[in-house]
């Protein structure tokens, strides 16, 4: 089995090439990625060693980069993670959002069809669903709650599903379509909540936390996410909406002070600023339709998982280093300095 994996230096992508490199040791697998400011090719650098494993530096949006590319390798399954995959940047600059996310997406789904691909899996949010109040916690995402989303990046990301959905049924594209909820683990760029909190905090650098850090968010260690996308690859039902989710709901806060408690750091790091424009409220995934239909639960317990990521974080200073003393810099001082 030939699986192409895009976005593959990016944070989850390079999880999954790891899991299935280990998992499935007979499959080749190609990983084709922009490397964007978020894409890493050292990530990579023990994939790279393998035999089975093979990088293309293209970007998704390029058609004949990518019809080339599929004309070549003949791939039996897609699995796209390629995307801008930050909020932030989506309200400064939503343009690239709408090219990759969603021009990107079909470009992949016409050389799947034209060249016969068995499987082509998107890889979603649960930002399409938008967001839930925060005083009802009985609510929760589920793959029929209704499309209707907030920031520009989930707007992308949610076109991307309709594109989806519509090639299954006018084209008979084999899809199959995963919402997760909100990813932790090593590799996770700089610029999202927890690695920002743990590197922050180990440099004694102030927390900003948006608004009051009321806003809940459901979080999954990304080896888990990685077992769901397996798993649906190889027993979903094509034209399925699968959600995936930890059934770990914190708030900003609590994430914030577990990272200081953990680094013995002092909450007078945290400081409140300004809060992120149309911030959703709460994500909340009822993940009962993959446990029910392919076995599937989140394994991973939070306490274990968010050990483990600031173990790596400690143990993998030259990896976010290097980001950090780099254009990144930049990024930070335009989003924080007078937030
Ligand atoms: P990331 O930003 O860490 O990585 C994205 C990768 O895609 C990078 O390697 C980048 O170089 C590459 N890329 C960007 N544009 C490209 C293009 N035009 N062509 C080829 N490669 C390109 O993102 P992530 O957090 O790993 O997210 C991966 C996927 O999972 C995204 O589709 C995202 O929407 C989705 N997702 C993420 C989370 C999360 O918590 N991080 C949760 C649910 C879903
Ligand atoms: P983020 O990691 O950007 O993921 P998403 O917006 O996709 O959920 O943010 C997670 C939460 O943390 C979100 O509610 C915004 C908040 N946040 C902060 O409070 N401060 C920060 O510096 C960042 C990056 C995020």
């Amino acid at each position: 089995m030939k699986v192409l994996v895009t976005g593959g230096a990016g944070f989850i992508g390079s999880n999954f090439i790891y899991y299935m490199l280990k998992k499935h040791p007979e499959y080749e697998l190609v990983c084709l990625d922009a490397l964007t400011y978020a894409g890493n090719l050292s990530t990579l650098k023990d994939a790279l060693q393998n035999p089975k494993f093979k990088f293309v530096k293209g970007d998704i949006t390029d058609r004949t980069l990518v019809f080339d590319l599929f004309k070549q390798e003949n791939f039996d399954v897609v699995v796209n993670f390629a995307a801008e995959s930050h909020v932030d940047r989506s309200i400064e600059n939503p343009e690239v959002f709408l090219k990759t996310n969603i021009l990107g997406t079909q470009v992949l789904m016409d050389a799947s069809l034209k060249y016969n691909v068995k499987r082509y899996h998107q890889i979603s949010t649960d930002e399409v669903y938008g967001d839930l109040p925060l005083d009802k916690p009985e609510l929760m995402f589920t793959e029929t709650t209704p499309i209707h989303t907030s920031s520009p990046y989930s707007a992308s990301k949610a076109s991307a599903d309709l594109l989806c959905l519509a090639y299954y049924r006018t084209f008979g594209l084999p899809v199959t379509i995963s919402r997760c909820s909100n990813n932790y683990g090593p590799y996770h760029f700089p610029e999202k909540l927890i690695p920002l909190m743990i590197i922050n905090a180990l440099a004694e650098k102030s927390l900003p936390v948006y608004g009051k850090g009321e806003n809940v968010r459901d979080w999954l260690y990304v080896e888990d996410h990685c077992k769901a996308i397996d798993v649906i690859i190889h027993k979903g039902k094509v034209g399925e909406v699968y959600n995936v989710g930890g059934h770990n709901e914190k708030k900003n806060i609590e994430i914030v002070k577990i990272i200081i408690d953990r680094l013995g750091k002092s909450e007078d790091l945290i400081t409140y600023v300004t809060d992120r424009k149309g911030h959703d409220l709460r994500y909340a995934i009822d993940p009962t339709k993959i446990t029910n239909e392919l076995g599937w639960y989140p394994e991973t317990k939070f306490e274990d998982g968010i050990e483990k990521t600031i173990k790596w974080y400690l143990e993998n200073k030259p990896w976010w280093q290097e980001i950090v003393s780099g254009e990144y810099k930049n990024y930070y001082e335009k989003m924080y300095s007078d937030r």
